[in-house]
């Protein structure tokens, strides 16, 4: 079907009747900035940037842009990696940053409603506030929005024991792209009532719906935490070391990994210091939360022995506040500081976590294969590995197709491990050549009728997620 790419003057004027002129922006410079996001250098025009404020805003854009057969890409903070807000078709970019309110935090019921353009920090910090907490916690928590964490059924450091986005929302209100406004389920911790249209939103990357509410449970505040950093000689030694964790009988609230080249990519982009010999290859950033230090000692002790019996250097704790909060800081950091290095493509793999080790092998050997270089981190305890493809110095003719086989080759060795092309970045627009290889014809079949069903027109988000 063909969309419209282009705004007349009358179109606008029904837009500008909506929002409000003052809510819509059309300079070259403002569709530049909501033209791109956080993947890597791609950049699209949107007509038109508008911004509702309310959830009948939203559905006065969507019925006129399904009336006229507009695209709509819907855009939250644009800190997505896999292109999901990129207006690929043109059109409106609809920005949910003027729904920004925190509407309840229920102290009785641990549960908090709110708009989907409150940034996660900024929610987080609201129910810490009352001694609760939302953990996911993705890199970019202090600028992103709750309602792209959803679409994106964002992660984080923190799932590896709390748990994704999804895990946190109990309802949601989301306008369809035919204009309806619906709830998705019950403000309820269980629910056994029809097909689960929450979780069907959730992670569906704005292409069936808009949110424009979300309804989350939150659990009480652990109020203890420590934070070890592992040096290691070899990299699949750390891999190794991580299932072991568990298999030991720990959940640590987080257990991250970076290889050597993302400790030095970062370390150059961010001031902090930490004491890298020569012959450290990787490390891995475990930290653990509950309520008792004496417990949380205990483990730590336990979980160093098994680091030791992995062949590791000598484990180094964060004394203090502001170590941690450092140690944090230069993980978080570690995909911009690549991505201020070289252009580069970033991969999302995700398998059984016993299996990272042989991830990590293959992933450095297709490398070697296809002649690129990676730099490898990411969440170990989730077998979510990120894999930055660097460009450097690469020719045109490698970068667009030697490239792309090997991350064929990589995403294949996934399925394989039984796992899967992304653990939390989304499909978006830059993997959505790669779905068939996780889905058959008849797994995408499915996909593509529930798209139609929702929308028959295919207005919404046009370009992602399916080739
Ligand atoms: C991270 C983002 C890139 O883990 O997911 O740093
Ligand atoms: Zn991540």
């Amino acid at each position: 079907m063909e969309l419209i790419t282009e705004i007349n003057p009358t179109l606008l004027n029904e837009l500008s009747a909506i929002v409000g002129s003052s809510h819509i922006l059309q300079s070259r410079e403002d569709r530049e900035i909501y033209g791109q996001d956080e993947t890597e250098d791609l950049q699209f025009m949107p007509a038109v940037v508008v911004k509702p404020a309310t959830a009948g805003e939203v559905s006065s854009i969507l019925r006129l842009a399904n009336r006229e057969k507009i695209a709509v890409t819907p855009r939250g903070a644009g800190t997505g990696l896999s292109g999901g807000a990129l207006p690929v078709f043109g059109g409106i970019v609809l920005s949910t940053e003027r729904l920004n309110r925190i509407l309840e935090i229920d102290e009785r019921n641990l549960q908090a409603t709110v708009e989907p353009g409150v940034i996660n920090q900024v929610f987080r910090d609201a129910v810490e506030a009352r001694g609760l907490f939302y953990p996911p916690d993705p890199a970019s928590r202090g600028s992103c929005f709750l309602g792209g964490n959803l679409a994106e059924n964002a992660g984080g450091p923190k799932a590896v024991k709390y748990g994704t986005t999804k895990d946190y929302v109990l309802n949601c209100e989301v306008v369809l792209p035919t204009g309806e406004i619906i709830w998705t389920g019950a403000n309820v911790l269980k629910n056994s009532t029809g097909y689960n249209l929450t979780q069907l939103i959730i992670g569906s990357e704005g292409t069936l719906g808009i949110i424009t509410k979300i309804v989350f449970r939150l659990i009480p505040l652990p109020t203890q935490n420590l934070l070890m950093l592992v040096p290691f000689f070899s990299p699949e030694k750390a891999c190794e070391a991580v299932s072991a964790v568990f298999r030991a009988g720990f959940t640590p609230s987080a257990m991250e990994f970076m290889e050597r080249d993302a400790i030095d990519f970062v370390l150059k982009f961010v001031d902090v210091k930490i004491p890298v010999k020569e012959e450290h290859m990787a490390h891995l950033l475990i930290e653990v939360d509950g309520h008792d230090l004496e417990v949380l000692f205990k483990d730590c002790e336990r979980i160093s022995e098994i680091m030791y019996s992995h062949e590791c250097d000598e484990v180094m704790f964060a004394d203090t506040a502001q170590q941690k909060s450092d140690l944090w800081r230069m993980r978080r950091a570690v995909g911009e500081a690549v991505k201020s290095h070289s252009v580069y493509k970033e991969e999302d793999t995700v398998v059984p976590r016993a299996e990272l080790p042989v991830l990590l092998r293959g992933v450095k050997e297709i490398g070697r294969k296809y002649g690129f270089k990676s730099v490898c981190y990411g969440h170990a305890g989730d077998g979510n590995l990120h894999v930055n493809i660097i460009r450097d110095n690469m020719s045109e003719e490698d970068w667009n197709h030697k490239v792309p086989m090997g991350i064929r080759e990589i995403f294949h060795l996934c399925v394989q491990l039984k796992g899967t092309i992304s653990g939390e970045h989304g499909i978006g627009y830059v993997q959505k050549t790669y779905m068939d290889i996780p889905f058959n014809t008849s797994q995408l079949a499915i996909q593509k009728g529930i798209k139609t069903l929702f929308d028959p027109n295919g207005i919404l988000n046009p370009g992602k997620m399916f080739v």
